[in-house]
């Protein structure tokens, strides 16, 4: 029909094949061949049913993102999907790989849907700040009923062919989806079943209007965690209208719904995250062709807070780790942790009965480095020490077998000095994970001045495969997140010596939308650790050196910045902490001010841009959006704000360093501005604006 879409006829079958490679999305070109050769086969008349498949890994995953905010070109997807509903002769979606967002959309509107067993189904436009608005809003409640197209809506998730098939939204599961839809086109034909519009079909959507509790309480479940997000609930309100108001009065407001979302900030900066992501997949200066090294075996050395939870996301993804440590009862301990993790998972429901048993299964917990002789990769996570680390890496140079990928997790030590703690400086690199590891998805994956290409290319796959996001950075002291992040907490302590509070401080942060403010995490992490670090080298941070005079070391001691109740989490401001605080600066000779909640946020957030104008400057990362994917999965920067550089872009970077140069003369060298946001300014450009590497 077209050069992305074919028509074929198998006697009295059409078969429609879209091909646009990768993922089939729903151009203006596919949609102008889905509509021509449907068209096509209502009017042959030897053709009696019509199947739309696609080639390819995937059935189409969804409306074309690269092409939104572009103007609209024919046909509109109102028409095209008036066309296959309306086709007088039955369609059959035949679906594999995944049927998301507009994809699932355009098979809800076909009259049968078939899919292979591995195909996942979903409506995943709230991750993008959208809402469904090609009628899945209106259409999945009539296929599975509101409460599971509330969770698939609202959540964003996709559900396996299994489910389909148990919910009814697929009739049946097929090997291959041209022959087994082009097969199950014949039964209807055969069974002369009639065409089964969804529109015209209330039933599963009774139960819900008779007690609508069944949809609000599915509602309050989804949105639990879409603090600060509008997709969600906006979402959860068109599929209300299809329990409350007649189809095409349905349809018309999730459409309101979705330009709504469409024409706002969120959805611009969500769209935006998610191409960043992909950005990152694409590392810069990575010869064509370069191939990463086989991973069979892989070993982590030290089973602690880093080494544990890094084990157990391997383990999570089904692949076995030898875990080795200096002792059995330094294991021993390690190892209980992890357990003890999987099991509170396992009861909250989150993991199967059976899974923290045959986790446990895949990690070989061993002591000795000379367990490491067979591993492919080995990641090693041990004190934060250069003497140790590098006792550990020429020992690794030792016992590891040629090729072996060698890792360190370290926080700031430089991966360069370590790899001249051994012969192969090519096979060494940084894996840095954030914590908690087996939660959070960032891998900061460091490039030292001689890793090779494959090296890198193998740390990046394999930590794809365990489900994190890679991130390919250079090395300085911190590297992209901690040098950016310690920008910000530096000027969260700071704040407490002019009069801010840390409710204050950390109230700033999460209404923001960052999931909890500095002085919650420092309550969490302990206090005393950096008390003892700052009396080993002498230096001073007087508010959190008196609270830890008075015992306050934080969540474990019931008390830290905050002060929590016996067994709870929860933070509770304490006035004993004012007076700590008032004390401390009486003590000191500093007046307390009022600071104001913007302040605050410019204080905290502004150094980090600034930070990350220099490192990019220094060429440690590659691009903006690199450090923005880094924000998004290491720190929880809320996904609506796309991450600190896009939303530099969006303040202006004009105001972003005026603040920066007010500041700059009484707050320090923090806050002087880094020459590339002075000549981009000065250009009137932006970060987004600056030239992308190749690869
Ligand atoms: N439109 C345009 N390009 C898309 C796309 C889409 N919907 N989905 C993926 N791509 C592109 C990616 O940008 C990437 O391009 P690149 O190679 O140039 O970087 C390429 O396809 C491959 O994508 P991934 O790297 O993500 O490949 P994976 O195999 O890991 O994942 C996927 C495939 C699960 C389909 C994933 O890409 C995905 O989740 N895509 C988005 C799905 C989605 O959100 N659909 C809803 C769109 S909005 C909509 O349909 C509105 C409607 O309701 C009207
Ligand atoms: P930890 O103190 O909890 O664990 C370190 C473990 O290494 C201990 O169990 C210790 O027995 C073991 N170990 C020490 N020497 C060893 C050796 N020679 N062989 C085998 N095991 C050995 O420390 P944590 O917090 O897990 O940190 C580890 C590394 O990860 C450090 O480099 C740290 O900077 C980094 N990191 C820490 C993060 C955190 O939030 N804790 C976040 C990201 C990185």
């Amino acid at each position: 029909m077209n050069q992305v879409v074919k028509l074929d006829r198998h006697d009295v079958i059409a078969i429609i094949t879209i091909n646009y490679p990768p993922v089939n999305a729903l151009s203006a070109a596919v949609r102008r061949g889905l509509v021509d050769s449907v068209n096509a086969a209502i009017s042959d008349p030897e053709v009696k049913a019509i199947v739309l498949t696609c080639a390819g890994r995937t059935f189409i995953a969804g409306d074309d993102i690269k092409e939104f905010g572009k103007p609209p070109q024919p046909p509109s997807w109102n028409e095209m999907m008036a066309v296959l509903e309306n086709s007088p002769k039955p369609i059959v979606a035949a679906i594999h790989g995944n049927g998301l967002g507009g994809g699932l959309e355009v098979a809800l509107v076909c009259h049968f849907r078939v899919a292979t067993q591995d195909a996942k189904l979903g409506l995943p436009e709230v991750k993008l700040g959208l809402l469904p608005g090609a009628g899945g809003t209106q259409r999945l409640p009539r296929a599975v009923g509101p409460e599971l197209a509330v969770k698939m809506i609202v959540g964003g998730d996709p559900i396996s062919a299994a489910d389909a098939l148990k919910y009814g939204l697929i009739e049946e599961i097929v090997v291959d989806p041209a022959s087994g839809g082009e097969a199950f086109a014949r039964k209807v034909l055969a069974e002369k079943r009639p065409l089964r519009r969804l529109r015209d079909d209330d039933s599963k959507l009774a139960a819900a209007k008779a007690d609508r509790s069944i949809f609000t309480d599915a509602v309050t479940e989804m949105t639990k965690k879409a603090r600060g997000r509008e997709a969600p609930f906006v979402a959860a309100g068109a599929v209300g209208f299809a329990i409350d108001l007649p189809f095409e009065e349905g349809l018309r407001r999730e459409l309101e719904g979705f330009n709504k979302l469409f024409a706002g900030g969120q959805s611009k900066a969500q769209q935006y995250a998610f191409f960043a992501e992909r950005a990152a997949k694409k590392i810069a200066g990575l010869p064509e062709g370069t191939e990463s090294r086989p991973v069979n075996r892989v070993a982590i050395i030290g089973a602690g807070t880093m080494g544990g939870g890094i084990a157990m996301s391997f383990a999570n993804a089904g692949i076995a780790v030898t875990l080795v440590e200096t002792s059995q009862e330094q294991l021993k301990r390690g190892m209980g942790v992890m357990q003890k993790n999987w099991e509170a998972t396992a009861k909250r429901g989150g993991i199967p009965q059976d899974a923290p048993a045959k986790r446990m299964a895949l990690i070989n917990g061993v002591v000795g480095l000379e367990n490491v002789k067979k591993a492919d990769l080995i990641i090693e996570a041990v004190f934060e020490t250069m003497a140790v680390k590098k006792e550990v890496f020429s020992k690794l140079d030792q016992y590891a077998k040629p090729g072996a990928v060698l890792a360190s997790n370290t926080s700031y030590l430089s991966i360069d000095e370590i790899a001249k703690a051994t012969k192969r400086p090519q096979d060494v690199l940084g894996m840095h994970f954030f914590s908690p590891a087996n939660v959070m998805k960032l891998c900061e994956v460091v490039r030292a001045a001689k890793t090779a290409p494959d090296a890198l290319a193998t740390a990046v796959s394999i930590a794809r495969e365990i489900a994190k996001v890679p991130v390919v950075v250079g090395v300085c002291h911190g590297f992209v997140g901690n040098r950016m992040y310690d920008r910000s907490g530096k000027q969260a302590e700071k704040l407490l010596f002019e009069g801010a509070l840390p409710q204050q401080v950390d109230a700033v942060m999460t209404k923001f939308g960052m999931p909890m403010g500095t002085f919650v995490m420092h309550d969490m992490a302990g206090l005393d650790i950096g008390w003892l670090s700052r009396k080993e080298r002498g230096v001073k941070s007087e508010i959190a050196d008196a609270l830890c005079e008075a015992g306050r070391y934080g969540l474990k001691a019931g008390k830290g910045y905050y002060k929590y109740e016996a067994g709870s989490r929860a933070p509770l401001p304490d006035p004993e902490v004012e007076r700590l605080i008032g004390e401390t600066l009486e003590r000191l000779g500093l007046k307390r001010r009022v600071v104001s909640d913007d302040e605050v946020l410019e204080r905290l957030m502004y150094p980090i841009i600034n930070e990350g104008a220099k490192i990019l400057e220094e060429g440690i990362a590659s691009r903006p959006s690199d450090l923005d994917v880094v924000w998004l999965y290491g720190f929880g920067w809320p996904i609506y704000r796309g991450g600190p550089m896009y939303w530099a872009d969006q303040i202006g970077l004009d105001k972003v360093l005026a603040k920066l140069k007010e500041f700059h003369a009484s707050l320090g060298d923090d806050f002087k501005p880094a020459p590339l946001l002075e000549n981009l300014v000065a250009e009137g450009k932006k970060f987004g604006e600056l030239k992308q590497p190749a690869r």
